[in-house]
């Protein structure tokens, strides 16, 4: 790895926004049980909760969304902004996390904050992900398609392997405290996945209201958000002439980027990662 990872129990992680002091506020925090956190591992739709939870916790308002950048209104609780943000915030705080379960703060297993986790088809995050590692010049070139491939197979990427964290979080033991969704169902009926996370929060919202959150939270609306689309960002850290943060925003892109023979190893490898999971994610 390069000079621009930092190594944390074996998982790489991006040094621009980690290292030793953020990772020991994390395993630190103080979690409250009013707390809401959307963890994902990257690329599953981290950007998106940060614009739907804040909604959600004010009611339908627009105003966070529309004058806080999102990694100040709902902060990654291991980077390095985290301490700055969250101090003195008040309650209900959300956070997202990219941390794998047994990684998240002590404190965070005996308290009752909840806690959404978004999961994505491995090979549309892949895709995803490599046009990522060519814009965003805090990380390494992704090499080719092939090679980012393989990297991502065996773990070689931020925060490790999909099948790892993944499995993580689906052997969870936190009951009706948390609830699992995929990208692909928040596509495909978003005012009903936004109803469901307002239910499980305690935040039931009027038709109006979910009506606007939802019309807030669409992928064309958010690219052109510019406190959620990235465009605050100094073109030298995120070039969006490479690719933009917010690219597609679809289901299946990787069927425009996997040939035959990539997508057979990457459905073997993940068949035999994930066989002893119980659940039929809807890209299978
Ligand atoms: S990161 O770097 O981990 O925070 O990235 P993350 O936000 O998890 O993932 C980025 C991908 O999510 C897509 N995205 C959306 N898709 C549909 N609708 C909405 N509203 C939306 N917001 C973000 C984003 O476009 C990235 O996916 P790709 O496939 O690259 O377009």
């Amino acid at each position: 790895a390069s000079d621009k990872y930092f190594l944390y129990h074996g998982l790489l992680l991006p040094a621009v926004a980690h290292n030793e002091e953020s990772l020991k506020y994390a395993c630190d925090f103080k979690v409250h049980d009013q707390d809401v956190f959307a963890v994902t591992y990257p690329k599953s739709g981290t950007t998106w909760m940060q614009e739907i939870l804040p909604l959600i916790l004010n009611g339908g308002d627009l105003t966070p969304v529309q004058s806080i950048p999102n990694w100040d209104r709902v902060p990654w609780l291991e980077e390095t902004r985290a301490s700055l943000v969250l101090k003195g915030q008040p309650s209900p705080r959300a956070m997202v996390s990219h941390l794998p379960y047994h990684l998240m703060p002590p404190s965070f297993f005996t308290s009752k904050a909840k806690v959404i986790y978004v999961t994505r088809n491995p090979k549309d995050v892949m895709v995803s992900s490599f046009y990522f590692h060519k814009m965003a010049s805090f990380l390494d070139d992704p090499g080719t398609f092939d090679e980012f491939l393989d990297k991502f197979l065996s773990g070689q990427v931020l925060f490790g392997k999909w099948t790892d964290h993944v499995k993580s979080w689906y052997s969870s033991d936190l009951g009706d405290r948390i609830l699992y969704i995929t990208y692909e169902e928040m596509v495909k009926d978003l005012r009903g996945v936004v109803e469901r996370f307002s239910r499980f929060l305690g935040r039931e919202l009027s038709k109006e209201a979910l009506d606007r959150v939802a019309k807030q939270c669409y992928f064309s609306n958010m690219k052109t958000n510019p406190m959620s689309n990235y465009s605050l960002v100094p073109q030298d850290i995120m070039d969006s002439s490479k690719s933009p943060f917010l690219r597609k925003g679809i289901v299946g892109d990787w069927k425009n980027h996997f040939n035959p023979e990539q997508d057979a190893k990457f459905t073997a490898v993940l068949k035999e990662e994930t066989k002893e999971l119980d659940i039929k994610f809807p890209w299978e």
